[in-house]
């Protein structure tokens, strides 16, 4: 067995750890087990509801939480419940954003379906709108319908947005210092709801306001922790729980093995990895080149889910645009410590009550980082 001396840069400092194995080691770090869904909805299940459910749980929602809980009630008929194990008690006090990732996932859904034949009706909320927090009523009633295909109206019927499925990326790196192609920039905000902009000041101020947010919540201590819980560290931690934040590759299980990074040093914002850790943020979230954000006339269920499906929309759109776009929910949440920031923005944006901003995020070009990681589809399957 050979030993490769392996370089972890961390904020300024650079230090070599001696490794058994070396690259050899590193190539193994991948959790192949975590990504296996994305493989899985490509070759499918053999059966209508489950290959659409497949694609479903590839949705983006807040911090992975997969908060999905399918019945398959008969053939083509599937209720849809939130887990309310899965919500973010701290960071999403009315399950606000939960929602919105449900809708991410019944759009996605719906796009799957119509691209295998099938029509997808989606009754939602049909027991009534849960308030002010989501309880166990069902989110969705899905129903397939399938339907007289002819080659010509197949293809009138996909949505062209559906290509970018595998590539759709919550895109959290550092963006290049290259300003977005305005033609490309305008078609995103072709959508009804979707604003945006481009312009320096604006982005500046924005910037400044993403991060200062961003520093409120990690300085403010159950949202830290909140945070810190949902942290999977290195492979093992990835595949055994394949959802929350992922922590993986090569670098940070050596920062994790070494102590550098541990679930303790980052909840503690005495320590150097909290400080490291809050400047790598400032770097990367001041690289935005332009926001784009989601509204809603008001703030009802159905509004959270209707801006689910505009965000995975955005999101799949960009895509196919080849941009890179990361929320940040940050200045968007509901506790009384981020008022100010809910208000500063909405002031910023020009969005007036009872309309409200659902989805913010920051735009530009990126490096695609690769997959994250999902729990299997017959993990979410129960019986109600
Ligand atoms: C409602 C909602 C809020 C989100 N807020 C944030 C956020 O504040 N910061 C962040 O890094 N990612 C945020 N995300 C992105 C999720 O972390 C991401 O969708 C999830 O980790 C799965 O990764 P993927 O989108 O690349 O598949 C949000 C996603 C949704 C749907």
């Amino acid at each position: 067995m050979t030993t490769r001396r392996m370089i972890l840069k961390t904020g300024g400092a650079a230090i070599a750890i001696a490794v058994a194995g070396g690259s050899l080691w590193s190539a193994t770090r991948t959790p192949t087990k975590a990504l296996e869904p994305w493989a899985k909805a490509k070759r499918g299940y053999g059966d209508p509801s489950l290959n659409a459910l497949a694609y479903a749980i590839l949705a983006p929602n807040p911090h992975n939480r997969q908060p999905w809980q399918v019945n398959l009630v008969g053939e083509g008929v599937i209720d849809l419940r939130c887990d309310l194990s899965r919500r973010l008690e701290h960071t999403d006090p009315f399950d606000r954003q939960i929602t919105i990732g449900l809708g991410c996932f019944l759009e996605l859904f719906r796009m799957a379906a119509v691209e295998k034949g099938y029509r997808a009706e989606i009754d939602i909320f049909p027991d009534g709108e849960p308030s002010p927090r989501l309880d166990d009523r069902r989110i969705a009633r899905m129903t397939l319908k399938k339907t007289r295909v002819t080659h010509k109206n197949n293809r009138q019927q996909k949505d062209p947005l559906f290509d970018a499925v595998f590539d759709r990326r919550s895109n959290k790196g550092v963006y290049k210092p290259e300003a977005v192609d305005p033609t490309a920039f305008s078609e995103l905000l072709r959508p009804n709801r979707v604003g945006g902009t481009l312009d320096l000041d604006t982005v500046a101020g924005l910037r400044s306001l993403s991060f200062q947010a961003h520093e409120l919540e990690m300085r403010t201590e159950r949202t830290l922790q909140e945070s810190v819980d949902l942290m999977r560290f290195g492979k093992a931690e990835i595949e055994a729980n394949p959802d929350g934040i992922a922590l993986g590759g090569a670098t940070f299980e050596l920062m994790n093995i070494t102590g550098m990074l541990t679930r303790e040093t980052v909840g503690d914002p005495a320590s150097a990895a909290f400080s490291q850790g809050l400047e790598i943020f400032r770097k990367t979230l001041y690289s935005a080149m332009g926001y784009v954000w989601v509204t809603s006339p008001s703030n009802s269920r159905a509004d959270q889910i209707r801006a689910g499906s505009d965000w995975v929309r955005l999101n799949l759109l960009a895509t196919k645009l080849g941009l890179a776009v990361h929320p940040l929910s940050q200045a968007l949440q509901e506790y009384a410590e981020m008022d100010r920031f809910y208000t500063s923005l909405h002031k910023a944006l020009n969005i007036e009550t009872p309309a409200r901003i659902q989805m913010f995020a920051r735009i530009g070009y990126a490096a695609n980082p690769g997959p994250s990681p999902r729990w299997p589809l017959t993990s979410k399957l129960v019986a109600v």
